[in-house]
């Protein structure tokens, strides 16, 4: 089998069940690079023990590069720690907060991004505001979204965190927009990344301090590890609350006899001063694998397809009594197709799974996020696929 990745085929998954998967914003299913990348993991350690370490450490010291070069970001700044929220935490637990700081979040965000700022609130005494979603680019709404953020930001506030793409809707933030406000505000910026980084192109050159993003998703790796950025600007003012053993400088030097042992090395200050302990190593060994593909095929042509993709499919839904949530403004697009669905949103998704036809729905919103390798033939198939189901539905609440 070839392993070269190819938009609209999915010879790489060769194992995959459904007719048509359309949940890479919750799980992606693993490709056969991946899953080999974590077989060959497990394997040289059954057959190495110890001995396998430096295998992996280059294979990590390499992934860095490769991570970063997706975002537009130095492999210094990147750390590799274990899943978006932990990203979060080591953010929110490690920044140099007053008490009253105040903290700007956005209505409807995925929890990931609201819990950490919430306990570091609790702990610091912290204010948090709370800007509307709408206005950033949902139909319907009037384009007010950073007018009301500038308005928030004028109150003084030290940091905004922020989904660069919301999970309900699929809205894609302005961050280069949101970024440029922050700036003049004299705020950071901290940016939940996994909705994006592997299907929306997204550079943190524009002016993000902080970005966080989970491997599982359209990365494509296997859950249990992320990335996380934090700028050159911004690593040394930190303080590592969280830090561990390895966040020290020369930290196993002991180890291998080359250093004694001490406690009072100081704390690295750069990205890596985060990875505290030993990390999930075949997560990184199937993260190095998904952010290859990716490589390969170029996230602005990952892109691409996914609007087409969206595009032959939103009619149809129209059609049926579905309302699309999609930002009629391009830019505002992202992987995720959200709709309001003429029928029970979690009713419709195991209809449509007892059909092969994998979606999500979190919070009766209907999620149809394809990636690279769903091919353009599906998209009748699953049209089908959605009126057996509203046949279905429709039968048996008729019965009841
Ligand atoms: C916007 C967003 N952030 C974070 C997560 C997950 O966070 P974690 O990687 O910590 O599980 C999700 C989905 O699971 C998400 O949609």
């Amino acid at each position: 089998m070839s392993s070269a990745p190819a938009l609209g085929d999915r010879a790489l998954f060769p194992t995959l069940a459904a007719r048509s998967y359309l949940a890479h914003c919750a799980i992606s299913p693993l490709s056969a690079p991946v899953h080999a990348a974590v077989v060959e993991y497990v394997d040289s350690y059954a057959r190495l023990g110890v001995g396998a370490l430096g295998r992996w450490l280059e294979q990590r010291a390499a992934l860095r590069g490769r991570i970063a070069a997706l975002i537009g970001a130095h492999a210094d700044d990147i750390a590799l720690v274990a899943n978006t929220t932990t990203g979060v935490t080591d953010i929110a637990f490690g920044i140099d907060w007053k008490p009253g700081d105040r903290v700007v979040l956005f209505d409807g965000e995925f929890p990931a991004n609201v819990t950490p700022w919430q306990q570091a609130a609790a702990t610091f005494g912290l204010e948090i505001l709370r800007v509307p979603l709408g206005g950033f680019g949902m139909p319907g709404h009037a384009p007010d979204g950073l007018a009301a953020l500038r308005a928030a930001l004028a109150t003084g506030v030290r940091l905004v965190a922020v989904s660069a793409v919301q999970f309900q809707t699929g809205l894609a933030m302005p961050i280069a927009a949101i970024a440029a406000l922050c700036k003049e505000a004299g705020a950071e910026l901290f940016v939940d990344a996994i909705q994006a980084v592997g299907v929306v192109p997204i550079d943190v050159s524009v002016g993000v301090d902080y970005l966080s993003c989970g491997s599982h998703k359209w990365l494509m790796g296997i859950d249990g590890c992320a990335l996380l950025y934090v700028s050159p600007h911004r690593s040394a003012a930190l303080v590592p609350r969280l830090g561990g053993w390895l966040s020290h400088e020369d930290p196993v030097g002991f180890l291998m006899g080359a250093s004694p042992l001490r406690y009072d090395r100081p704390l690295r200050a750069r990205a890596d001063v985060f990875e505290g302990g030993a990390p999930n190593g075949a997560g990184l060994a199937a993260l190095g694998a998904g952010v290859e593909l990716l490589h390969s095929l170029g996230v602005d042509t990952v892109f691409a397809h996914v609007q087409r993709w969206h595009d032959a499919i939103e009619p149809e839904l129209l059609r049926r009594g579905f309302v699309s949530l999609r930002s009629p403004d391009p830019s505002r697009r992202s992987g995720i197709l959200a709709l309001r669905t003429p029928v029970d949103a979690q009713a419709l998704v195991r209809l449509l799974g007892a059909r092969g036809v994998v979606v999500s729905a979190p919070d009766n919103h209907l999620r149809i996020a394809p990636s690279w390798p769903n091919a353009m033939d599906e998209v009748p198939l699953v049209v089908d696929a959605i009126d057996a189901a509203l046949r279905e539905y429709g039968g048996a609440s008729a019965a009841s």
